[in-house]
């Protein structure tokens, strides 16, 4: 064999490890995990409270599925998930309350905070409470959007510690 062979045969080696040690790792530390947003609402549920959703404008401060009104700007937590952050019970009293902010503090302006639905049909605010808790997020991306929400609501950085203990209210 020449040398120039030599060297030619130990690059493409190198160069085939390199690639296959590459694509290993991508494959056990960067699987495509997906979107881990989810609903387990029945499409009667999810259609329904999408149309109330949609009726008192939620999406003016919310996003959804990732879906907001690009016009406004207001820095309300996303919906994705919120589901496994909290409960139907609690949102339907949130929905409920004269002063929502007794249940959830806001750090913003009074245009932007959340308002109350107290006035609007009781079905309504059920079939909302139980949408909201239908949208899950999955496991992996629980902690992620507890941070979020944590720092949407506070404005502040969020320290798994801290954040978990007011979770826990
Ligand atoms: C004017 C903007 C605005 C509108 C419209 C609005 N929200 Fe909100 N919402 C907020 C803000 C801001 C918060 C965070 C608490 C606060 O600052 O009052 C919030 C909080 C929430 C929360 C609690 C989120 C959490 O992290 O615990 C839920 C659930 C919610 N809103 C659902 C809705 C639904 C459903 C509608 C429509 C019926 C709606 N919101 C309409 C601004 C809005």
């Amino acid at each position: 064999m020449k040398k120039g062979e030599k060297y030619t045969y130990i690059f493409i080696a190198v160069l085939v490890i390199v690639m296959a040690t590459y694509r290993g790792y991508h494959e056990i530390t960067d699987p495509d995990p997906g979107i881990p947003f989810y609903t387990t609402a029945a499409p009667e549920l999810k259609r329904e409270a999408e149309l109330i959703y949609k009726k008192y404008e939620c999406s003016d401060c919310h996003a959804l599925w990732m879906v907001r009104n690009m016009m406004q700007n207001v820095p309300a937590p996303a919906l994705d998930g919120i589901g496994s952050l909290k409960t139907e019970d609690w949102f339907y009293k949130y929905l409920s309350a004269e002063n929502p902010q007794s249940i959830l503090p806001t750090r913003l302006k009074d245009e932007y905070k959340m308002p109350s639905y107290a006035h609007i049909p009781e079905e309504e605010r059920r079939l909302l409470a139980a949408y909201l808790a239908s949208l899950k997020v999955e496991d992996w991306f629980l902690e992620e959007t507890r941070r979020m929400e944590y720092e949407k609501l506070t404005g502040k950085k969020y320290q798994a510690s801290v954040a978990g203990n007011e979770q826990a209210r």
